[in-house]
């Protein structure tokens, strides 16, 4: 039952948002994604999934949504969202991993994945999961890294780079850390039930002497104009995608939120500690947050 999934990038403990976002040296970076989000994101929403949340960086930008799940497979991740956020019945605290996402089938009606599949080995199972835990018509929001951008064709025609930016398949440039090809992360959607229909190049000037010599202002604004032509070629090192689901018959209802990742039995209640009646597995909820991450063999 409790079957092998890839795995996981672990932030356990990581001071990522006052090392990478808190230090100002990415606001270039913040600021353009925002821009992202705003236009892709719809006017309104019922219960939004935030998959790999981290501390919540993005969370406000959703306030449309009368809900949101933040879900990460770091509890300390969590607990930082928890303390930016507040204690709000607004939001759901859930440590888990995204190959194991333990919400019942047809749930929620947004979700956004953002420098997250980043960590994804296995892509296709994770955004299988996605596409499961979503209605029909829900829309979701993915970010992902280009393998095929502009500064890697340049080092490869140079013969600085050895791995070809054109060809489909990721390369894992560090441990865990996946640059994707454009084409293949839109073929994995369309195949899972996905139909995308906007797609906005991101980060166009992610270089560090431009990001120096040009005003913050200029460098965003910038960006913000050539974010469109994501419709026709991708470039940039991160692209987002804006996919609405297909092929989905399932739709929560009976008011359960949770399934089991390890038996998928539906489990009802909130705000406490469960136990599944399928298999028997206790999964705690403390000081606010679930923990539904399955123990290693
Ligand atoms: C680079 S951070 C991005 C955080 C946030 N989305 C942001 O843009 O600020 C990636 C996050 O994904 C989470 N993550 C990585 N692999 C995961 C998995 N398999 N399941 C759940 N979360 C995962 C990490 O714990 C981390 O918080």
């Amino acid at each position: 039952m409790n079957e092998l999934t890839p795995p996981v990038c672990d932030y356990e403990g990581s001071d990522y948002q006052q090392s990478f976002w808190d230090s100002g040296t990415r606001a270039y970076e913040d600021a353009v994604e925002a821009i992202a989000l705003r236009r892709l994101l719809p006017p309104g929403g019922n219960f939004m999934l935030e998959l790999g949340a981290g501390a919540g960086r993005n969370t406000n930008r959703y306030h449309h949504y009368q809900r949101v799940a933040l879900l990460d497979y770091s509890r300390t991740q969590l607990e930082q969202a928890r303390a930016r956020l507040g204690a709000s019945d607004r939001y759901l605290y859930v440590a888990a991993d995204v190959y194991r996402l333990p919400f019942v089938a047809g749930l929620f009606d947004g979700a956004t994945m953002i420098r997250t599949l980043h960590h994804m080995a296995e892509p296709a199972l994770a955004l299988a999961q996605v596409h499961r835990v979503m209605r029909a018509e829900g829309v979701f929001i993915l970010e992902f890294a280009n393998k095929r951008n502009l500064k890697a064709i340049l080092r490869y025609v140079l013969g600085k780079q050895d791995w070809s930016p054109f060809k489909p398949e990721p390369v894992e440039f560090a441990t865990l850390n996946f640059d994707f090809h454009p084409k293949t992360v839109q073929r994995d959607l369309t195949a899972l039930g996905f139909a995308i229909n906007r797609t906005l190049t991101v980060s166009h000037f992610r270089v560090d002497a431009l990001k120096r010599l040009i005003p913050l202002c200029v460098l965003v604004g910038l960006d913000a104009l050539l974010q469109w032509t994501g419709g026709v070629v991708q470039v940039s090192p991160s692209i987002f995608v804006r996919a609405q689901v297909k092929n989905q018959d399932q739709t929560a209802e009976g008011g359960a939120i949770f399934q089991c990742p390890v038996c998928h039995t539906a489990i009802p209640g909130t705000e406490q500690d469960m136990v599944c009646g399928g298999c028997g597995a206790a999964w705690p909820y403390q000081d606010g947050i679930y923990d539904f991450r399955v123990p290693a063999e």
